[in-house]
């Protein structure tokens, strides 16, 4: 889709891939994007914003304040579910609330805003959704073990959100992100791309109509080899 002169919404935008994904729009000459967060004050506006950017509350995991959201930004044509949650633990230790907290975060809260948002899109004539996964939502990193699963739940969710919103003129695309150095990836140690680099790579995917955007150069490694052998992945993922 075109990014210039559209309107956009990320969540999470208080830090992270979500701050540089607003700056990356406004560099595609988006007209508007509205920057939602769970606590509005962590927003920084960018300074040569000149009111393009509008701040919104949203908390994902409140399927009414979605709602709210949707209500508030009526003009909204490309939703970035961006954000999202991390914890570590392994499939046999991990703690249940920490398991729902990450499908909370990375399944449900997509969904909600997706539900809320695809009405808003269609009435304004079509546009996209952006779904950020991870490249682990392809093969599990053993001590991320509900992060991978709300993940790669989130993937099976975003195919069939492909096919449900498809006839409604709205495009649906994967982000498949290795390691990003953000807050989230502080206690990682795999080399990094910066979340501008990421950001700017999803704007370009969008624009261009990738459906599964790979947006740095491990990704796209790891993809090329998963489809040429997805056990090999898997085996070195579960080795790491
Ligand atoms: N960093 C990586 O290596 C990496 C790799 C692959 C994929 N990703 C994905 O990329 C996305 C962004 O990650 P990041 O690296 O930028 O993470 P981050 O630095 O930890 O930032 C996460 C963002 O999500 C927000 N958030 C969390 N739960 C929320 C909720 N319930 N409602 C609204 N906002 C919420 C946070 O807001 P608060 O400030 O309120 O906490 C923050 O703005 C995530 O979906 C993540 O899974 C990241």
């Amino acid at each position: 889709m075109q990014i210039t002169g559209t309107t956009a919404l990320v969540t999470g935008a208080s830090r992270g891939i979500g701050r540089a994904l607003v700056a990356a729009l406004l560099d595609a000459g988006a007209a508007r994007i509205y920057a939602t967060a769970r606590r509005p004050a962590d927003v920084a506006i960018p300074a040569d914003a000149a009111g393009r950017v509008v701040v919104l509350p949203l908390d994902v995991t409140d399927a009414a304040a979605a709602a709210a959201a949707a209500q508030q930004a009526g003009d909204v044509r490309l939703l970035i579910n961006n954000a999202g949650v991390l914890d570590f633990g392994g499939a046999l230790d991990m703690p249940a609330d920490l398991l729902a907290r990450n499908f909370a975060g990375n399944f449900f809260g997509p969904l909600n805003v997706t539900r809320a948002f695809a009405p808003v899109i269609e009435a304004n004539g079509g546009g996209a959704v952006v779904n950020l996964l991870t490249i682990v939502a392809l093969a599990s990193m053993p001590g991320l073990a509900g992060y991978n699963a709300s993940k790669a739940a989130a993937w099976s969710m975003t195919q069939s959100l492909r096919a449900a919103l498809a006839p409604k003129n709205i495009a649906v695309h994967a982000v498949f992100p290795g390691p990003v150095d953000t807050d989230m990836a502080a206690a990682i140690t795999f080399p990094k791309t910066s979340p501008a680099d990421v950001a700017a790579a999803i704007v370009r995917g969008v624009a261009e109509g990738s459906e599964d955007i790979f947006p740095d150069p491990m990704s796209a490694q790891v993809y090329e080899g998963w489809r040429q052998d997805h056990k090999a992945v898997e085996r070195q993922f579960a080795a790491a």
